[in-house]
């Protein structure tokens, strides 16, 4: 099996949805990967898997890692990393030299980041360099500091305007492809109709080409209330926590292990 290629993904458009969730380990990749055009090694690793208040301080180093775990354990998914805070905002250069280390540690396919037209500068640069670039608009979360707060973008005509303008400058600055942040439905709607590239929504639109989100908030695993653009898929946290409880009772009451567990145990004792 091959995986599935940035260009394969831009051609689902009109055709097919872009199913895609978040993963930072191997035992869910390895899931993930039957069922996922497209993982993405998200910042939000910063919050689920590291217990963060944002996604401020994970690293290249640390993303990149976890990308790589996730590119070992798949086969057939698009794997997408995204750049960390402070990786890529600075200049083109900056952003293409971490960019290059992120995919060359890891093996991943794309990398994304936040930021509209702004950064369509970068993106053309990274674009023309081999990287290819999955821009993300609407709520930043590495803009929490900016915005006060993880809040929804793009209610206002003259947001909703500016937030229009950068995904047709991210368009044309050769982005393959859009991630839609928790704006305005109609905003991501118009978005999706006036874009050739596919537009990918995580409290966005249902008319939107594809769909992410973070794993964990479908399986009930994230710590937190589920988020009103997401729904519990799953109950993770039950069947780990059954597990968990059945093997501390087993050992406290003498019924784990037994000598079936042990090596060079006597025959006939
Ligand atoms: O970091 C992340 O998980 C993301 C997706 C939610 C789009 O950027
Ligand atoms: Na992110």
């Amino acid at each position: 099996i091959k995986r599935i290629t940035v260009p394969q993904l831009m051609a689902y458009k009109g055709q097919k949805k872009i199913v895609s969730l978040t993963s930072y380990i191997a035992p869910f990749a390895r899931i993930l990967d039957e069922y996922m055009d497209m993982i993405l090694i998200g910042d939000s690793t910063a919050m689920v898997g590291y217990n963060m208040d944002d996604t401020l301080s994970i690293t290249v180093d640390q993303l990149a890692a976890h990308a790589k775990a996730v590119v070992s354990s798949t086969r057939r998914a698009c794997i997408v990393v995204d750049m960390p805070f402070g990786s890529y905002q600075e200049s083109p250069e900056q952003a293409f030299r971490n960019a290059a280390k992120m995919l060359s540690v890891s093996g991943a396919d794309a990398v994304k980041f936040e930021g509209g037209e702004y950064l369509a500068e970068t993106t053309r640069f990274l674009v023309d360099r081999g990287i290819p670039v999955l821009a993300h608009i609407g709520l930043m979360p590495q803009y929490v500091n900016t915005m006060g707060g993880f809040k929804a973008q793009g209610l206002s005509e003259e947001a909703a305007n500016r937030i229009f303008n950068d995904a047709i400058a991210q368009e044309q600055a050769g982005a393959w492809g859009i991630v839609i942040e928790g704006t305005a439905e109609p905003l991501a709607r118009r978005i999706t109709q006036n874009v050739k590239i596919p537009t990918i929504g995580i409290g966005a639109s249902p008319e939107c080409d594809g769909q992410v989100l973070v794993a964990e908030d479908i399986f009930n695993l994230s710590g937190s209330r589920i988020p009103k653009f997401a729904r519990q898929f799953s109950d993770v946290q039950a069947t780990i926590r059954q597990g968990v409880e059945a093997y501390a009772s087993q050992v406290r009451d003498g019924s784990f292990p037994t000598l079936n567990h042990c090596f060079g145990v006597p025959k006939n004792g």
